[in-house]
């Protein structure tokens, strides 16, 4: 779902743009990103699963391989409507670290309930209008910072505020039976939410 999330947002970016873009996707585990090159001509749209209110560790080590060279980034996290814990100030930090410049970060809900009346009702849904409305809005901060005439807003826009902190442990260096126990006791601490929220 994390895939399609990210696509998503991608078409949506280049379709609201007046110019031609090329779309380029390549998965972060699977694929070899030593040929990748982003400059700052690239937009990058960053997605990742939330895990037990983070995200992957092997994603993270992935990730980590790639400087991002200054490109306005969009950061997404798709998670399934208990609590996206710190995984999107997370997927922020990290960005931001490795040269990302962040001109929108949002957590998307992945809805596995049945759609009343719909034959796809088995099916996970995404939630279409939040990432339509993140999507404009994102395109609509890539064009007043691209059309800026202030160099520095240019090549450092406003802070995204996200709230939380960086995790104390990587989930996935648990063991199962600890990622299970984690799991619950981070479902009972934590703030449900069951809405897809974003930020600029
Ligand atoms: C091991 C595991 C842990 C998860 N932890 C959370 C969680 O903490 N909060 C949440 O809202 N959803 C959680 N989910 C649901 C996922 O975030 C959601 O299904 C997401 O869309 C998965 O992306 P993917 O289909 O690309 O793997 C979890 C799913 C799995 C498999």
């Amino acid at each position: 779902m994390t895939e399609r999330l990210a696509r998503r947002i991608g078409k949506l970016l280049s379709d609201s743009s007046s110019e031609e873009i090329s779309v380029e996707c390549c998965d972060l585990l699977r694929d070899d990103l030593s040929g990748m090159t982003i400059d700052d001509e690239t937009i990058v749209v960053i997605g990742m699963p939330v895990y037990v209110g983070k995200i992957p560790l092997p994603a993270i080590e992935a990730i980590e391989q790639i400087s991002g060279n200054g490109a306005m980034t969009v950061a997404a996290v798709s998670y399934g409507g208990r609590s996206y814990g710190n995984a999107l100030f997370e997927l922020k930090t990290i960005a931001e670290d490795l040269g990302f410049k962040l001109v929108g970060a949002g957590a998307f809900l992945i809805s596995y309930m049945a759609i009343r009346g719909s034959s796809n009702s088995m099916n996970p849904s995404l939630d279409l209008d939040s990432m339509g409305d993140f999507s404009r809005a994102v395109s609509d901060k890539i064009k007043r910072l691209s059309g800026t005439e202030i160099e520095e807003f240019r090549m450092k826009p406003a802070p995204v505020e996200v709230n939380g902190r960086m995790p104390v442990h990587k989930i996935s260096r648990l063991s199962p039976r600890a990622a299970e126990i984690a799991q619950k006791v981070f479902e009972r601490i934590s703030l449900v939410r069951r809405s897809s929220e974003w930020f600029l």
